[in-house]
């Protein structure tokens, strides 16, 4: 888990050091110029430094000190007029007779390059260069992540060390970077480490749902659990929304559908929150509660205008509705919760079973009808008494899907028309 990000500052030591000697030039160059200090100085803020040199070959030559390329102090050695000092460095700044520069109570911003330039018109020009470098002593460092929220993801992550503001890290944050971090400043005067705890928000990462036991539909009154995992840090918390309502669920986000309905069948909504980060996340699973028609289906089959055939299946009801069809009629049509098709009567439909095929997903269930033609028959003649009197039936029994229609008549004309099997008869006796 820690991991121990060491971060050695040698601030302000970082300098190229570059040393041009030269010793010139024309016939006579005696000008000479070398270091008394090392060409590199470091010392701490507050104290006098020196940066000492000596020359030889010329008496009292010009002399210029340069900071970073730009003059600060130029002087003729000896002269009676005093040195003229950038404005900004005179508490700072004081040239010697000898040539060297003394910096009192330096500064921390006065580390640079320094170069001092000598010249003698006649002798020649000389020059050496110094890397001056001024420390302080190290203290109250503390490290610090620059927002509360470090967040899994981020594509800066800064710590800071309150001192000098330094920037030690900058990563895409990952959670395995929670963790101990510590940052260790040293200078040639003094060394401090300073350590922080880093803890990184993630997620909800992608959701895992689940509806227990597995179905690809479910039958009214069966019970069904929903959970819903993901990981997160904090751990995320759990909502349940279901058409559009809030539905309560336990904390570990597992809900019970205990004795589920139809209208409980839908798009449920897992919501995942992390509430440090308010990152969110979604995940939906859809539920289909089925509940059969009841009954079975009904086949019929019924006459229409113009000696067509009118066959109908029905099977109300469910959820969802049966699917119908008469295959052997015709196999594209098909009907939800009931199916009616219009046949030209014919002869090859004389006596013909039909089924009607009703699919639904929790049974397949189906009803067969004939259409026949009414019998060839005989009627049936019975004699009865009643009252005293004689009464004569004539009963026409006869067969038919559907159902015949029959007319009676005697010589002098039509006496009745009805249904066939029930229909009879009566002369006067
Ligand atoms: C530095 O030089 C100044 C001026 O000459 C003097 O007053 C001071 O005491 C010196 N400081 C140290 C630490 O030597
Ligand atoms: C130059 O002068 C300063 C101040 O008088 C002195 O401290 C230093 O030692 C001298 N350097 C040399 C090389 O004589
Ligand atoms: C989940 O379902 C709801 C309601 O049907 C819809 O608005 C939303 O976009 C869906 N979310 C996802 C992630 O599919
Ligand atoms: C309808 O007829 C088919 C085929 O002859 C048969 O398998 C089925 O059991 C019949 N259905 C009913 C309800 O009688």
């Amino acid at each position: 888990m820690k991991r121990l990000e060491e971060f050695t500052n040698t601030c302000r030591s970082a300098f190229l050091t570059v040393l041009f000697v030269s010793t010139l030039q024309g016939v006579h160059s005696q000008l000479l110029i070398s270091p008394v200090s090392p060409l590199i100085v470091k010392d701490l803020a507050g104290n006098n430094v020196t940066l000492a040199v000596s020359f030889s070959g010329a008496p009292d030559p010009t002399l210029t000190w340069l900071r970073d390329g730009l003059p600060v102090v130029t002087w003729t050695i000896n002269s009676v007029f005093p040195p003229d000092i950038d404005p900004n460095s005179k508490d700072v700044l004081h040239v010697e007779k000898n040539g060297s520069l003394t910096f009192i109570r330096v500064p921390l911003n006065y580390s640079g390059n320094y170069k001092v330039e000598m010249a003698k018109s006649g002798v020649g020009t000389a020059s050496i260069q110094f890397t001056l470098q001024i420390f302080e002593i190290i203290q109250s460092v503390t490290l610090n992540t620059q927002s509360d929220l470090v967040k899994e993801g981020i594509d800066q992550f800064i710590l800071q060390y309150s001192m000098l503001q330094g920037v030690i890290e900058q990563q895409t944050l990952n959670r395995n970077d929670t963790g101990s971090y510590s940052v260790r400043l040293t200078n040639p005067f003094s060394n401090v480490t300073a350590q922080t705890d880093v803890i990184v928000f993630y997620g909800p990462d992608e959701p895992i749902l689940k509806a227990t036991p597995e179905k690809s539909f479910y039958v009214a009154g069966d019970s069904v659990s929903l959970s819903c995992q993901s990981e997160g840090s904090p751990q995320p918390t759990v909502e349940w929304i279901f058409n559009g309502q809030k539905l309560s669920g336990d904390l570990s986000g597992v809900m019970h559908l205990i004795n589920v309905q139809t209208n409980q069948g839908g798009v449920y909504t897992c919501s995942l929150l992390n509430q440090k980060t308010n990152e969110k996340r979604e995940k939906n699973v859809t539920l289909s509660i089925y509940e059969r028609p009841s009954g079975s289906p009904v086949c019929s089959v019924l006459s229409g205008s113009n000696d067509s055939l009118l066959y109908d299946c029905d099977w109300m009801g469910g959820t969802p509705q049966a699917s119908l069809s008469f295959p052997a009629l015709n196999s594209t049509i098909t009907g939800e919760g009931n199916l009616r098709l219009t046949l030209p009567a014919s002869a090859d439909l004389n006596g013909k079973t039909v089924t009607c095929q009703a699919d639904h997903p929790i049974q397949q269930n189906t009803c067969n009808i004939t259409a026949r033609n009414p019998k060839v028959f005989l009627p049936e003649i019975r004699a009865t008494v009643m009252d005293s009197k004689i009464v004569v039936s004539i009963l026409c029994a006869s067969e038919a899907s559907p159902q015949a229609v029959v007319s009676w008549s005697n010589e002098s004309g039509a006496i009745t028309t009805g249904p066939c099997t029930r229909s009879a008869a009566t002369p006067r006796s």
